[in-house]
C-alpha cells in the first residue's frame, strides 16, 4: 500500500522555474502547496547518477536532509532516437557553457543546436524520433520513498518555433500535433506532457 501524502506545504527539489510552474499546477487541485528549494536557497546537488531515478533521488534526498520535510523532486530530459538516447540524463548538461561559450551558465538554443548537429551528421533521411521522460521522486524524512515514471513520444523539428514553456521545447512535437511544446498554451502543454504522465501516477498512489 503506498504511502499517502498529506495536504500541506511540500518541498519541490528543484531550481527550475519551469518544472516549478508546471508542477505547482500539477499539485494545486489537492491542497499541496509547493515550496521550492530555490526558494529557499538550498544548494543543488551534483547530479552524478546515471538514471533519471538516481538522480531524482539524489535530489530530493539532499531536499528532506536540508529541511527534515517531505520532497519531490522531478528528473527528466530529451532522448533521441538516432542518438541512442542521448542527451537523456546528461540533457541539462549539453546546455551548459563552457568558458569560451560565455560561461558559467545554461544555453538552451547551443543544446538544441547540439542534437541538431549531430542528427544533421547522420543525414538528411533520419529519423527524428524523440521522447521526454520524466521521474518523480518523493522522499519523506524516514527515508521511505516513491518513484513515478513518465514519458511522451514525438519528433524533433528544425529550426526551433514558439516563444513559450522552456528548455527543448522550441524543438519537440508531440506525435499527433502541429505545433511545438513552445508554440502551446502553456496549461494546455501541462495537462499532456511527460511530466503529466508521471504526475498522473503519482496522484492515483499518494492522494
Ligand atoms: P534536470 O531534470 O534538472 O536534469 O534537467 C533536465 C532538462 O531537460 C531540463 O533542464 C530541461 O531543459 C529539459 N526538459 C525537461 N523537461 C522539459 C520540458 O517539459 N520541456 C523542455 N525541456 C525539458
Amino acid at each position: 500500500m503506498p504511502r499517502k501524502l498529506t495536504p500541506g506545504e511540500l518541498i519541490i527539489a528543484t531550481h527550475n522555474d519551469g518544472k516549478l510552474h508546471e508542477i505547482t499546477a500539477l499539485l494545486g487541485p489537492y491542497g499541496v502547496t509547493p515550496v521550492s528549494a530555490g526558494q529557499l536557497g538550498l544548494s543543488e546537488p551534483a547530479e552524478i547518477g546515471t538514471t533519471f531515478a538516481e538522480n531524482a533521488l539524489i535530489k530530493a534526498r539532499a531536499a528532506v536532509a536540508a529541511t527534515g520535510r517531505v520532497a519531490l523532486a522531478d528528473d527528466s530530459g530529451l532522448g533521441v532516437a538516432a542518438l541512442d538516447g542521448a542527451p537523456g540524463v546528461y540533457t541539462a548538461d549539453w546546455a551548459e557553457k563552457r568558458s569560451f561559450e560565455g560561461g558559467p551558465g545554461r544555453d538552451w538554443y547551443m543544446a538544441m543546436g547540439k542534437v541538431e548537429g549531430k542528427l544533421a551528421e547522420l543525414g538528411a533521411d533520419v529519423d527524428r524520433s524523440a521522447r521526454f521522460f520524466s521521474t518523480l521522486a518523493l522522499v519523506w524524512p524516514d527515508g521511505h520513498h516513491g518513484l513515478f515514471e513518465g514519458s511522451v513520444s514525438g519528433s524533433l523539428v528544425w529550426p526551433p518555433r514558439g516563444q513559450k514553456g522552456f528548455g527543448y521545447d522550441p524543438v519537440f512535437m508531440i506525435d499527433g500535433d502541429t505545433r511545438t511544446f513552445a508554440e502551446m498554451d502553456p496549461a494546455q502543454k501541462q495537462k499532456i506532457d511527460h511530466r503529466a504522465d508521471a504526475f498522473a501516477k503519482l496522484v492515483a498512489a499518494v492522494f
